[in-house]
């Protein structure tokens, strides 16, 4: 499958128009992981932003699993937001085909796309919502 069908298929880009998903797709070099591979590590520092084309990762906090990533998911991009370390563990949980694109391309490509900012903001007040929910809930 070419590489703009399969980033067509990620919600974060369902809002970039197809020649721009084809540049993309030359930005985004191929990365794949093994079973249990380490892909980033919570308070470390990381270069790299990551969408899913084939099987499953951990996300994982403190040592606990707080979700789980399929195709079309993506992450990374917290700490290439605010250059801060890596706010959680990624894992690779089978063998894992990502696309990955560098820090200094992922700002550019973000500003050149105010419909990818706006999802990434959306996904971003997701988990702003279920952190401050999980907090009322332990008050
Ligand atoms: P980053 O902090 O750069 O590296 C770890 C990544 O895990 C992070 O970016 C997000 O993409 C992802 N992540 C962190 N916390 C969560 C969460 N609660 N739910 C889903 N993904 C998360």
């Amino acid at each position: 499958m070419a590489v703009e069908e399969t980033l067509a298929r990620v919600p974060l880009f369902s809002a970039v128009k197809s020649k721009e998903l084809k540049k993309l797709g030359k930005r985004m070099q191929e990365r794949s992981f093994g079973e249990g591979e380490v892909i980033t590590t919570q308070g470390e520092t990381g270069l790299g932003f990551f969408v899913i084309e084939d099987g499953n990762a951990s996300v994982s906090r403190n040592d606990q699993v707080v979700r789980n990533l399929g195709p079309g998911d993506f992450f990374g991009e917290v700490a290439l937001i605010d250059e801060g370390p890596r706010s959680a563990t990624v894992v690779a949980t089978t063998d894992l085909r990502c696309r990955g694109m560098t820090a200094w391309e992922f700002r550019p490509f973000v500003e050149e796309h105010p419909e990818v900012a706006w999802a990434l903001l959306k996904t971003l007040v997701g988990r702003l919502r279920e952190a401050e929910s999980a907090l009322n809930l332990s008050a």
